[in-house]
Parts: C-alpha cells; structure tokens; sequence
C-alpha cells in the first residue's frame, strides 16, 4: 500500500482563532424567483500563517467568496469573521494609478497611517525592496513589464500591514516563466511575514504549487467538495512530478464535479 497522495484535510483547521473563518455563507445576487446562487452554505476557516488556495471551475463563485470575505459585498446567510482592518485584496488586472509614480502606488497604501511624506517614502521602498523592485519607485505603471506591475500590487498590499492577503488569480494573466518566479517570491514573504492567504485560482498546479491546502469548490452554486491537505515539503516545483501527480488527483475530482453538473 502506498500513502495516498493528496490526505484529506476536513472542513475545519485546528485552533480556535482562525485568521479568517466562513460559516455557512451563502450568497443569493438578485431577487425572488430571477434570484441566482453563487455560493451554498460554504464553511471554511484559515488558520494565521496559512496558505489556502480556493480552486473552482469558472463561474463557481470564488470571486464572490473573496469579495464577501473583503466586506465588498455581504451574505446572503452565514457569518463570515476576519479583521478588515487587517486584510489586502489583490486582483488579477493590479489596478495600479497609472499617473503616479510605483513609488507614489505603494505610498497611498501607506496614507492612512498618518505619517510624513518622506517617513511614507521611506516606507514604499522597502515594500518595494521587498519585491524586488527597489530601483523601479520613480518609474510609471506603464514602464514595468505584467509580472513587475504585480509585485506592485503586492508591495502596496503589503504595506497596508495586512496579516491576511486575499488573491483573485493574481497571476492568471502572466507568462509561466513569470509566473514561476512570482510563485517563488510570494512563498518567500508569505513565509517571512507570516501571512494568511486565500488564493484563488482554476490551475490546479499552481494550487498545488502553493498551497498547504487546496479547498475545491463544485461549480455553482460554490460548495466546497474536498478539503486537500498538500505535504509537500517547500519550496515546490510547480514542474515537479509530485506536484504534477497530486495536480492530477485533483483535477480527477474537479472533472468529476463539472460533469456532474453538465458542465456549466
Ligand atoms: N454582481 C453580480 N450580480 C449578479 N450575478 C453575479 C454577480 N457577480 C457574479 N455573479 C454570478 O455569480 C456566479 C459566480 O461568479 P464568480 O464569483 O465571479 O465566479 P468565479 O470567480 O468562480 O468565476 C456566476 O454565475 C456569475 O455570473
Ligand atoms: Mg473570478
């Protein structure tokens, strides 16, 4: 017998101040019998300091879970418990201002807290050291290549001094070379910081890739199906043959619960 790849992770995380905790949220957009349902009574917590990928066909709502999650919209039903105070949304376009300078993006993150020009300056270049992008502050959106414009993105969610970062395919529209080298780095300051993050994605490689767990959603209305705990010792390869096999028992599953829903 061998150990089976991919173990069951179930529902709950251990510990009982989750970073982020869903309880039977539902989502119903529109009224009455015109009346859609995105999301069905899904319950999901994530620990602090824990990596969650939320995998879905399209259409299953896991924009919709985010958004709720980020207070830009609200349940149907259920309860959802995080601290917004302390919570970064990133999305797939990095919605970066593109009069200002990289450095001037990062700063208005830094706004808020009510310190001095030069001290938020200061501040944006070393998120922006961070990313590995601590000579580019005076250049504009425009000069930075897709995955540059990204680390952007995650510069100034880092400086909004947020413990949990909520990610919408950040990384969908990228290259895979630039993909890979942004899979290494987030890993690196999820790690360094300590973050919390939901990231959702429908490429279940990267999923895999990233994850300590992968949560997969049934097409609408969003369910979750199966709670997978991903062991791989890190960093992973998203190449890597191990990855690879646990990608494939997962896409398994995820086929199965598009056919079972005549795939729409
Ligand atoms: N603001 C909205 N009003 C009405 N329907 C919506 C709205 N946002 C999303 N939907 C619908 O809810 C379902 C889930 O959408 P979404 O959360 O964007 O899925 P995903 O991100 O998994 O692709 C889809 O059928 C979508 O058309
Ligand atoms: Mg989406």
């Amino acid at each position: 017998m061998t150990a089976p790849l991919v173990e069951q992770a179930g529902g709950r995380v251990e510990g009982d101040n989750p970073a982020i905790r869903l309880s039977a949220v539902s989502k119903i957009y529109g009224q009455g019998r015109n009346g859609l349902l995105a999301l069905d009574e899904v319950s999901l917590d994530v620990a602090p300091g824990e990596f969650v990928c939320l995998l879905g066909a399209s259409g299953c709502g896991k924009s919709t879970l985010l958004s709720l999650v980020a207070g830009l919209d609200r349940p149907t039903a259920g309860t959802i418990e995080v601290d917004r105070k302390r919570v970064a949304l990133m999305f797939q376009e990095p919605a970066l201002f593109p009069w200002l300078t990289v450095s001037a993006n990062v700063e208005m993150a830094l706004r808020a807290k009510g310190l001095a020009k030069a001290e938020r300056r200061e501040r944006a270049q070393e998120f922006l050291r961070v990313v590995h992008l601590g000579d580019f502050g005076a250049k504009r959106p425009h000069e930075l290549s897709g995955g540059m414009r990204q680390r952007v993105a995650l510069a100034r969610a880092l400086a909004q001094d947020a413990d949990v970062l909520l990610m919408d395919e950040p990384f969908g529209a990228l290259d895979a070379m630039t993909r890979d080298l942004l899979h290494d780095e987030l890993e690196r300051i999820w790690r360094e910081r300590g973050l919390a993050v939901l990231f959702v994605t429908h490429n279940v490689r990267e999923a895999v890739r990233l994850g300590d767990r992968v949560v997969l959603l049934s097409s609408r209305p969003g369910r979750v199906v199966e709670d997978f705990r991903v062991t791989l010792p890190r960093p992973r390869r998203g190449e890597s043959p191990e990855v690879g096999r646990q990608a494939a028992q997962i896409t398994e599953r995820l086929k199965q619960e598009v056919m079972r829903h005549g795939g729409n």
